[in-house]
């Protein structure tokens, strides 16, 4: 009967708890000042969107789309009010929202280069396993510029990816490369591909003999053993492209090299969304098990138009998954929380309330304190401020009341002096700060 009041976590999702948020925060707060490095801004948008919006730039027929939607309940008062009631879905990814924002806001009319970056939780509706979540927290960034495209952008991007995953202390990944070609050219290659592959639909996975029809490209990256004996089979390069995607991804590949990026060419990679053109990568960590990408981008040119913006304007990109990174980062030291400063003890009720003003005082002056918000025996307030490991404390008893002062002990040395109430603050922030 009592367990029936308990609630747990939803399946695929995490508590991070104190011990562990400054790790989370300690990634963030690396990203966050490699941002600035590379110029990158902030955008925040909302965790959840038209779920068209979603089905629109990553594709009616790409996995997430079809499989993985967490779609919000229609707002039942908007439909009875007569207007049109919208359908809405939390945002699995972070790339469809940036668009979506860079439109609306007319970004493209403020910089020719609109570079951005986000840090937040996506949500996908998967089965959950080891590195695999329901909700989970991506880093990403989107460069998108009218007639922005730049092989040395899309190298900057990638070696922008790789140093995040340094500067977190991951140090066992591989970045994998491959080139798409523009629209034309995928249209064209989707139509070799089928002819290549058609006569031997039967032998396909019966996914794959679906993507045959709908998006083909995706029988490439398949797991499934006979699909890849098919596709190892299949005469497939860059030679299939026109000779200025041939150049573009030439071009990259050079760019990564005078950036001292290192990468593998992988042709067969060709990321489950559907918006991507020329350049697409992805990192993968080889302590991660089935699920390896941490993280993975490309260029999606023709996005911004696709999503009713203006012609003409080019876009790339990559996130990395947080959850991902942690498993994967070799052991470093944990970054220690700041501490106290100072723990204020009052010896009794009396004394009590004096306290809890210097406590209020002592954070206004930037000094980290606490106290036992209950009066309590010395003893045991010593304890907690052991167990906090704060570096003074103030002890509050009658002799201190009536001489308008307080007794600071140094928890260090063990020492310990009566200095005036005035004194206080001047002093202890020589102390701590100096
Ligand atoms: P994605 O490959 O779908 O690309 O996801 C990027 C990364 O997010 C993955 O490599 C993985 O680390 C992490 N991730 C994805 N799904 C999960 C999950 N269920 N649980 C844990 N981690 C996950 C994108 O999302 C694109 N928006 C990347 C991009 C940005 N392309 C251009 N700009």
């Amino acid at each position: 009967m009592a367990n029936q009041n308990k609630f747990s976590l939803p399946r695929g999702t995490a508590d991070i708890l104190p011990q562990e948020v400054r790790l989370w925060q300690d990634i963030e707060a690396k990203a966050r000042s490699l941002f600035d490095l590379y110029h990158y801004q902030e955008i925040r948008t909302p965790v959840f969107e038209e779920t068209e919006l979603f089905a629109r730039s990553m594709g009616a027929t790409s996995d997430v789309v079809q499989k993985q939607m967490l779609t919000l309940q229609p707002n039942q008062r908007e439909g009875e009010s007569g207007q049109s009631s919208k359908i809405f879905s939390l945002r699995p990814e972070g790339t469809a929202s940036v668009v979506r924002s860079y439109i609306e806001n007319s970004l493209d009319r403020k910089e020719a280069l609109t570079k951005l970056f986000y840090i937040g939780p996506m949500f996908r509706g998967e089965r959950p396993q080891k590195g695999r979540l329901r909700q989970f927290y991506q880093i990403g960034v989107e460069a998108i510029g009218p007639n922005s495209a730049s092989p040395y952008l899309d190298a900057e991007i990638m070696g922008l990816s790789v140093a995040l995953l340094k500067a977190f202390g991951v140090k066992d990944h591989v970045l994998k490369i491959n080139t798409l070609g523009s629209l034309e050219d995928k249209q064209n290659v989707s139509t070799v591909l089928r002819e290549m592959i058609g006569d031997q639909k039967a032998s396909l996975c019966p996914t794959c003999q679906q993507r045959l029809d709908r998006n083909v490209f995706r029988v490439l990256d398949c797991k499934n053993q006979e699909c890849q004996k098919i596709v190892a089979g299949l005469k497939l390069g860059v030679s299939l492209l026109s000779q200025q995607s041939q150049e573009y991804y030439a071009q990259v590949k050079k760019a990564l090299g005078l950036l001292g990026v290192s990468f593998q060419e992988v042709p067969t990679l060709v990321r489950g969304l559907d918006y991507y053109t020329q350049v697409v990568f992805e990192i993968t960590s080889p302590s991660l098990g089935s699920q390896d990408a941490l993280g993975a981008g490309g260029r999606y040119n023709g996005l911004v138009q696709e999503l009713g913006g203006s012609e003409g304007v080019d876009a790339v990109g990559f996130s990395l998954g947080m959850e991902r990174i942690i498993l994967a980062r070799q052991a470093v030291p944990e970054p220690q929380a700041r501490g106290v400063d100072v723990f204020v003890a009052p010896i009794d009720d009396k004394a009590f309330e004096s306290a809890f003003q210097i406590m209020n005082t002592l954070r206004q002056q930037g000094l980290a304190s606490d106290m036992s918000y209950k009066t309590a025996s010395l003893k045991s307030q010593m304890r907690l401020a052991d167990k906090l490991s704060a570096r003074y404390v103030c002890i509050l008893g009658e002799d201190e009341m009536n001489q308008n002062a307080v007794t600071l002990k140094d928890m260090t040395t063990g020492s310990q002096e009566k200095i005036s109430r005035e004194e206080i603050v001047e002093k202890i922030k020589k102390l701590v700060l100096t």
